[in-house]
């Protein structure tokens, strides 16, 4: 806490400042609160709550330390003065040329080839979470509507409707099709918008999905470009887990969508992307948009002045990616990684009796604990929520704190900690569902 200094109430603030639509309130950020209180520690706190409310990526820090280690350049500046005096200098919006560049053959990498990056469409902000709200300032006006498929990442209340007043209209999927959008729910969910009379301005979706970890299939992205392109609007496409697809044969980037249609109405579509998940690095601050449309592309480097990534971690960051040999080995490594712990989580699960969305991406899984809700309402799954927060000591995300509209949905991270954590975190759960079921056996 700040030192203390006494508050009167008459100094006003901007209504920016004094709005709620930053989106802290909701369980996702109470749970974190929670865990910081009681964190679990292997030997000095083995009864504290583990955190599995994090989508951090932190099975394949060993190979960036590698690297590190056997390339100390890409960390220093060597000897003579003229190379960090040059960094030191430098704030050009463009970047690094160098790091853009690798940055686009990094994600044409990533896509296994299929699509095409070129490295002066790149446009460099400080993370995904400027990206979005970047191009939501570029693409919308106070008022105006983004159509988001549920359940997704709560960070979007914050970043897509704080700071620019855009208002989000909520395109519902539910488990009866495997959360999957369809072109019924987009056009419910456009009408929705025209009748709270607000001009829909585009579409943004997560692919592959956070929270559901699985990728949006070719099928329905071509609807939903098929869609934005009839209604004249935005497309908006937040793939900042596209390396972390680990059956990466099933993700189809947009970026292929539209070489494959020869760039055709290419203009509307714009991509999100980072480092924080698929090199787990959330605190060098390194996203990027990535448009087809010249008058965003220049509107966002100009905007990029706001929040641009240091010289210094673009200076390593252009050395690590432009090695060919150690960003392969990093994909292809990082991917079985998470496959496997995929697997192990899955697993654990279903021995425990629970049911998950079928994933092929992400740091998370999508579980299904609608069966132990005593109510099948919003309250009774944050009161399930709670339950789990102060009883079993798990930090979870409820379905609602991502406007899941199908009560009893959870989003359980299984990369942010170590596999005898994740065994620690498995077993704990596996002994409440079997407390669970001898206290059903007892009420029957
Ligand atoms: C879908 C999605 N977009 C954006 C972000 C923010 O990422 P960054 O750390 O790059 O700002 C996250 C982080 O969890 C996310 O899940």
């Amino acid at each position: 806490m700040p030192m203390e200094i006494e508050q009167l109430p008459s100094v006003g603030l901007s209504k920016v400042a004094t709005s709620d639509t930053h989106g802290e309130d909701s369980p996702y950020f109470a749970g974190w609160k929670a865990y910081d209180e009681d964190p679990y520690d292997e030997t000095s706190n083995s009864s504290g709550v583990i955190q599995m409310g994090l989508a951090e990526n932190q099975v394949s820090f060993d190979l960036l330390e590698k690297y590190l280690e056997q390339h100390p350049e890409a960390s220093s500046w060597g000897k003579g003065a003229p190379g960090f005096r040059e960094n030191a200098l430098f704030q050009d919006y463009h970047g690094l040329k160098s790091f853009r560049q690798a940055m686009a053959s990094f994600m044409e990498q990533i896509r296994g080839g299929r699509a095409k990056f070129d490295p002066d469409r790149v446009v460099l902000t400080a993370g995904a979470t400027a990206a979005n709200e970047l191009l939501t300032f570029i693409l919308a006006d106070p008022g105006d509507a983004l159509l988001v498929p549920t359940p997704y990442y709560p960070g979007f209340d914050r970043d897509l409707r704080w700071r620019t007043g855009v208002k989000i209209v909520p395109i519902h999927c539910d488990s009866s099709n495997n959360f999957q959008i369809t072109p019924q729910a987009m056009e419910a969910a456009y009408k929705e918008a025209e009748a709270r009379k607000m001009k829909v301005r585009g579409v943004l979706i997560t692919n592959p999905s956070n929270p559901l970890g699985a990728t949006i299939q070719r099928s329905v992205l071509e609807e939903i470009l098929d869609f934005v392109t009839r209604k004249n609007i935005h497309l908006v496409s937040d793939e900042i887990y596209s390396g972390s697809a680990f059956l990466s044969s099933e993700f189809v980037s947009i970026a292929e969508i539209l070489e494959a249609r020869e760039y055709k109405n290419s203009e509307r579509v714009h991509i999100v992307y980072s480092l924080s998940k698929d090199l787990g690095l959330p605190g060098f601050r390194v996203g990027t948009i990535y448009s087809y449309n010249n008058k965003v592309v220049t509107t966002a480097r100009r905007m990029s002045s706001f929040t641009l990534i240091s010289s210094q971690t673009q200076h390593l960051l252009a050395s690590m990616l432009s090695n060919k040999k150690f960003t392969e080995n990093y994909i292809k490594t990082n991917r079985e990684r998470l496959r496997k712990r995929y697997e192990m989580i899955i697993e654990g699960l279903e021995s425990a009796g629970i049911e998950c969305l079928k994933g092929n991406a992400g740091l998370f899984c999508w579980m299904n604990l609608s069966p132990l809700l005593e109510k099948p309402t919003r309250e009774g799954e944050l009161a399930l929520w709670d339950s789990i927060l102060h009883q079993v000591k798990l930090n979870i995300s409820p379905g609602s704190s991502c406007h899941c509209s199908e009560p009893g949905w959870f989003r359980v991270c299984f990369a942010n900690m170590s596999e005898q954590t994740l065994e620690v975190a498995l077993k704990r759960i596996h002994n409440f569902m079997q407390a669970q079921q001898r206290e059903r056996k007892r009420n029957m």
